[in-house]
């Protein structure tokens, strides 16, 4: 019998504040890093969305005619992102799953899988496990998207420093409210490369002029 895994809320307390602290902690960065890649779908083509949380670009998305298909765990953020659909009054609905991405099977169904601020939640392991398993989903020339703290790499040791604070400031508070792991910040690309996308575009948001979120664009080999 197939593994199930478990589905737990990891966000019944935080849930309510988490898209307001995120814009003032990035100084409103974050959600236009979210919805960066929306422009590379055509209306009617079909996007998942893992970890969606109270789902701007899923409205966005929708508003733009993509068929959008959102999975989460947790039914508070779930439930911050149906006020959000109410109130858009949208003409193309949005599918939403309460489930563990883990137990969702969707093998070359998305034009665009996307991951915004999702994959930073998990330990590595368990992150290469989703990432692989998300990867699946994409159809063959289809794109992934992962939106997130930028990986410090370029520049000098201070503005280094303050990419890795920056980043480790959040983990610590979602490690402390949400359970979610704390980890050296991923290199996404790489990540990607390995396992058949090649990189097509990457986005930057800079706060106070320093790379903090960045958005990149994997494209599966077809
Ligand atoms: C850090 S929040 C990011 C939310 C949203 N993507 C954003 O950028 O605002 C992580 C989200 O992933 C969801 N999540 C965590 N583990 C999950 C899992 N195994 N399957 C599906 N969703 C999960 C949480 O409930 C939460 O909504």
């Amino acid at each position: 019998m197939k593994e199930r895994f478990e589905v737990k809320d990891g966000y019944w307390l935080m849930g309510f504040q988490y898209e307001i602290t995120g814009i003032l902690y990035s100084l409103g960065q974050i959600p236009r890093c979210k919805k960066a890649m929306l422009g590379r779908l055509k209306p009617g083509e079909k996007m998942l969305i893992a970890g969606a949380g109270h789902g701007v670009e899923a409205v966005e998305a929708a508003r733009r005619g993509i068929h959008v298909t959102s999975v989460d765990i947790s039914k508070t953020m779930i439930s911050f992102m149906q006020k959000k659909i109410d109130r858009a009054n949208l003409s193309t609905p949005i599918t939403i799953i309460n489930d563990n991405i883990l137990n969702v099977e969707f093998p070359g169904q998305y034009d665009m899988v996307m991951a915004n601020y999702f994959l930073n939640v998990f330990p590595r392991e368990k992150m290469l496990q989703i990432l692989t398993h998300l990867t699946t989903f994409v159809k063959p020339g289809g794109y992934f998207v992962i939106g997130d703290f930028t990986l410090p790499k370029e520049g000098g040791a201070l503005y280094k420093a303050f990419q890795t604070a920056y980043w480790y400031a959040a983990a610590f508070i979602y490690w402390a409210t949400a359970d979610n792991a704390i980890h050296p910040i991923y290199d996404y690309p790489e990540l990607l490369e390995s396992l058949g996308f090649e990189i097509a575009e990457i986005r930057h948001f800079p706060m106070l002029g320093i790379r903090s979120h960045w958005s990149v664009l994997g494209k599966k080999k077809a």
